[in-house]
């Protein structure tokens, strides 16, 4: 009964979005000039016990000194703050465990970013990756349903825009990722739908659902050497996804689970790094 009722629940979104999905990109919904509410947060991680909160102190207090986040604090929620610190923790955490080395002028794509709440974190990491001097940054987000509206009327791509104020070399296209071969020293892929369900509660047509394809075009946009990070939320969905980078030939040597200290989620957050030889 479970089945009958999971696969009707499917077959309901798959034909409301054949309708949905089609109408967001005929109207092309923006609102610029969307401002972020801001608010300084005195005391950060009260929910964690003392000693964790000394802990995940010290690795804030690291990061916004390593990659120059003193602005982005004073001009973000707490919420988003924390948010960007947990993912450039993970994202710094991946790309020192890939062995990989950036180049002065970085190139970098990040697909499916949505309303790329954190864009500061990845844009940082980018321009302060162990190069204190900072590197040029040339920063791609794609995203298929950049129309998508919210409650306030304001779409994904207004909310993008307002995340991305004031980075330079970032740009946001309103489209999904294409096979763009040997372009980016570095590619992400932040909760890639790895489950049909997930992609169309999410308002996807259900003709877009092709994982291994997505991921055989990143792959194939990289250089030699360079990087693919994959993350995904919850056990299962993290054994899917291997399975998905294997059958694409991909071998992900870099394997770990996120520790929640920095913001705490539902499922727990799992990282698959892959090299391209050089
Ligand atoms: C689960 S969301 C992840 C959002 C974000 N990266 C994060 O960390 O919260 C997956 C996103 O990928 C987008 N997407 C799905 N297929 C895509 C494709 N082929 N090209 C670009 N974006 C895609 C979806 O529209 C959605 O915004």
């Amino acid at each position: 009964m479970n089945d009958r009722l999971a696969s009707l629940r499917r077959w309901a979104w798959r034909v409301y979005n054949a309708v949905d999905y089609p109408l967001r990109q005929w109207f092309r919904l923006r609102r610029p000039g969307l401002r972020l509410r801001t608010r300084a947060e005195a005391d950060r991680f009260t929910h964690l016990a003392a000693e964790e909160k000394v802990r995940a102190e010290a690795i804030h207090q690291r990061l916004r000194s390593a990659y120059h986040l003193e602005e982005f604090e004073h001009n973000s929620s707490p919420v988003n703050y924390r948010e960007n610190l947990f993912y450039l923790d993970l994202l710094e955490k991946a790309l020192d465990r890939s062995g990989a080395v950036l180049p002065q002028q970085v190139v970098a794509g990040d697909i499916g970013p949505s309303h790329w709440f954190y864009v500061q974190a990845l844009a940082a990491l980018l321009r302060w990756w162990r190069r204190p001097q900072g590197r040029t940054v040339a920063l791609t987000g794609y995203e298929v349903d950049a129309y998508r509206v919210y409650g306030d009327l304001h779409s994904r791509y207004d909310y993008a825009l307002a995340h991305m104020r004031g980075l330079a070399g970032v740009e946001y296209l309103p489209r999904g990722f294409w096979p763009q071969p040997g372009r980016f020293h570095l590619l992400t892929m932040l909760f890639p739908f790895v489950f049909e369900r997930d992609h169309l509660a999410w308002g996807l047509p259900g003709k877009l659902f092709r994982p291994g394809e997505l991921v055989a075009a990143a792959w194939a946009s990289l250089q030699p050497g360079g990087v693919l990070i994959v993350v995904n939320q919850g056990l299962e969905e993290h054994r899917a996804q291997g399975e998905i980078l294997a059958a694409q030939g991909i071998q992900a040597g870099v394997e770990f689970c996120q520790e929640p200290l920095l913001y705490a989620y539902p499922l727990d957050r799992f990282v698959w790094v892959a090299c391209r030889g050089s």
